[in-house]
């Protein structure tokens, strides 16, 4: 496989925020993003890393300050094979933590992991992730952006991908998958280097190490994350210990 031509160099925005500041403020963007536009069109993850701002984001519409009624969500990625009941099931976990719990909750666009093809579920998804407003993307600890493995090229569109092993084993350590998924569905970097605007969350000193990848070494295959930098609008928000080995300035 031959690595992609060289990216056109553009700036990024980096935000380093304190721990106990951290989800706040990426919940005050986001509400920000849905007063000025309110059928924003987003793309949201699932993982530890947004929990608290999506806890943030139902605290804020319980009390009135931001709607979701017009907007519609977009699911970033699934595994592929694990039951509707599985609790490390993406959509569940959307559903959970941020969905459901909302008065007037969004149009949820899911990925149909559930079907007699993942192939077509994908291409399915593939329309849905175009034409997004904002892209709000995790950090995986091999690269990851979705489950844009080590290998997925910025072209890439929404499709069935192998999982890297790393994945596989972090769906029943880390989420509590009753069983190994080997593969996923993902919206491609196509698809996120499209959107409006993408933003990068990444929390906790564990991917200090990979952020620095991503953000201070050249862009390539190893690390798909690193391909945002193609992005006109990319913005990061980093806790200060995920921060802590950027060059400083
Ligand atoms: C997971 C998901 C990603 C997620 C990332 C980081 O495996 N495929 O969508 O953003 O890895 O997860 P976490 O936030 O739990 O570290």
């Amino acid at each position: 496989m031959t690595a992609p031509g060289p990216a056109p160099a553009r700036g990024y925005g980096l935000e380093v925020l304190p721990v106990g500041g951290w989800a706040a403020t990426v919940a005050s963007r986001l509400c920000h993003r849905l007063m000025e536009r309110p059928g924003l069109r987003v793309c949201l993850p699932t993982g530890d890393t947004p929990t608290p701002v999506y806890a943030e984001l139902v605290a804020r519409e319980r009390r009135g300050e931001v709607s979701l009624a017009h907007a519609t969500v977009v699911q970033l990625d699934e595994w592929a094979g694990l039951p509707p009941g599985d609790p490390a099931r993406c959509d569940a976990r959307l559903r959970r933590e941020l969905i459901d719990r909302l008065a007037a909750p969004p149009v949820f666009v899911s990925i149909d992991a559930d079907g007699p093809d993942d192939e077509a579920a994908a291409l399915a998804h593939d329309s849905a992730a175009r034409g997004l407003d904002l892209a709000v993307l995790g950090l995986g600890m091999n690269g990851h952006v979705g489950f844009n493995e080590p290998g997925s090229h910025p072209d890439d569109p929404t499709r069935l991908v192998r999982l890297a092993v790393s994945s596989r084993e972090a769906a029943t350590s880390r989420y509590g998958a009753d069983s190994t998924p080997t593969a996923g569905i993902t919206v491609g970097l196509a698809r996120l280097l499209e959107a409006e605007e993408c933003w990068l969350l990444v929390t906790g000193e564990r991917k200090a190490q990979v952020l620095r990848r991503v953000l201070e070494q050249p862009e390539g295959l190893d690390c798909p994350a690193s391909y945002l930098r193609r992005h006109p609008w990319l913005t990061v928000f980093a806790d200060e210990p995920a921060a802590s080995l950027l060059r400083k300035g």
